[in-house]
């Protein structure tokens, strides 16, 4: 019987181009200027898509910042819940009606949230049809819209990967648009867009690309380039998080390229035991992903033992407190929830645990896992 893990990563796609350094945003002038340029030689329309997220809104400057211009749309994204299906298809529909069928290009610049939403929208305004159709793999059978991505937090790689995680309520999928397709054509790392973030969400979501690659690195589907990415990504955040102050400008681009990294160290191989548990969390509680696989932690002493001190040394090093006792009083019900929404997760635990994964993860077992955190 083939391992459910053989169907892994055998051809990738990296990030068409990218821009590194403060204040590297403004290149985005210059390269939409140039998409406009060759979209008006061919007698087609110039106008962009932003999609920013909505914390940006108040900031009097960001349309200048973006190079924004009349005749462009600009959308401020709600970052409160991961996108729905039925979220990007409403979205989609408005962009469609007030005319934007066409643009040059879709910006989007915030968080994984954001930049996963530009995805889907430039891949639907050329596929057609509605989001849910393409939760799989390589399913999307045109090339999107020319995509820019610009982080402004660093760790999920949402910048870096072929994927936008988007959940569908009908069918309890929580699964994105895994395809060549779904990968940004330019990303822009200005680590300057990351100075006011605050600590604690900083430190959550920076550690997501560190458990990323401790997860990769302990499973059992090893390859020698995603190994590669794992270990310099957690070089960084260990230089990054073990510092008196992880905020610095030197630190903020030191996570901004680990966050990249993590996502192609992501892009080539599986996580383990933390994603599912936090998954879990996720759906059953309503946790965020980077709190919810910081709030795992306090239970993978067993699994991750070095991990698991350098993961608390880092919290303390930081002064970061990470929420503690959410699980510790539910009824057997709850309990049941969690260990269903975290087990059906078959090959992340096939690559941390193998293949009999459930003979280790008993209801009895994972419950006392949650009432650990
Ligand atoms: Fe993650």
């Amino acid at each position: 019987m083939a391992n459910i893990l053989d169907s892994g990563v055998k051809l990738v796609r990296n990030v068409g181009r990218y821009n590194i350094g403060a204040s590297s945003l403004g290149e985005l002038h210059g390269l939409l200027a140039r998409l406009r340029t060759e979209a008006s030689q061919k007698g087609e329309p110039a106008y962009a898509i932003f999609l920013v997220d909505r914390y940006f809104k108040p900031d009097s400057t960001t349309g200048d910042r973006l190079a924004f211009r009349s005749g462009d749309a600009l959308k401020f994204i709600d970052t409160t819940d991961e996108p729905t299906t039925d979220e990007i298809d409403s979205l989609v529909a408005a962009l469609l009606q007030e005319g934007y069928t066409k643009p040059v290009a879709v910006v989007g610049m915030g968080g994984g949230i954001t930049m996963d939403t530009a995805k889907a929208v430039s891949n639907l305004l050329t596929n057609g049809g509605k989001a849910a159709q393409y939760q799989g793999w390589d399913l999307v059978k045109l090339p999107g819209i020319f995509k820019v991505g610009i982080p402004t937090i660093s760790g999920t790689g949402a910048e870096a990967t072929r994927t936008c995680v988007m959940t569908n309520p009908a069918s309890g999928l929580k699964l994105g648009m895994n395809s060549d397709f779904t990968v940004f054509d330019h990303v822009i790392m200005d680590p300057e867009l990351t100075a006011t973030v605050p600590r604690d969400q900083y430190f959550y979501t920076g550690m997501d690309a560190y458990i990323h690659c401790i997860e990769a690195l302990a499973g059992s589907y090893r390859n020698a380039i995603g190994d590669a990415y794992s270990r310099e990504t957690i070089n960084l955040c260990r230089q990054v998080f073990l510092e008196d102050d992880m905020q610095t400008p030197a630190n903020r681009e030191r996570l901004m390229v680990a966050s990249y990294l993590g996502g192609c160290a992501i892009a080539t191989s599986y996580v383990g035991l933390v994603h599912p548990l936090s998954a879990g969390l996720s759906v059953v509680l309503g946790v965020h992903h980077c709190v919810g696989n910081c709030i795992v932690m306090r239970a993978m002493a067993d699994y991750y033992p070095a991990a698991y001190d350098e993961f608390w040394q880092m919290a303390e090093r930081q002064r970061v407190s990470v929420p503690e006792g959410i699980c510790r009083n539910l009824d057997d019900a709850t309990y049941k929830a969690l260990y269903d929404a975290s087990t059906m997760h078959q090959k992340p635990l096939t690559n941390a645990l193998g293949e009999n994964y459930k003979a280790i993860l008993t209801l009895e077992k994972v419950t006392d896992l949650f009432r650990k955190m």
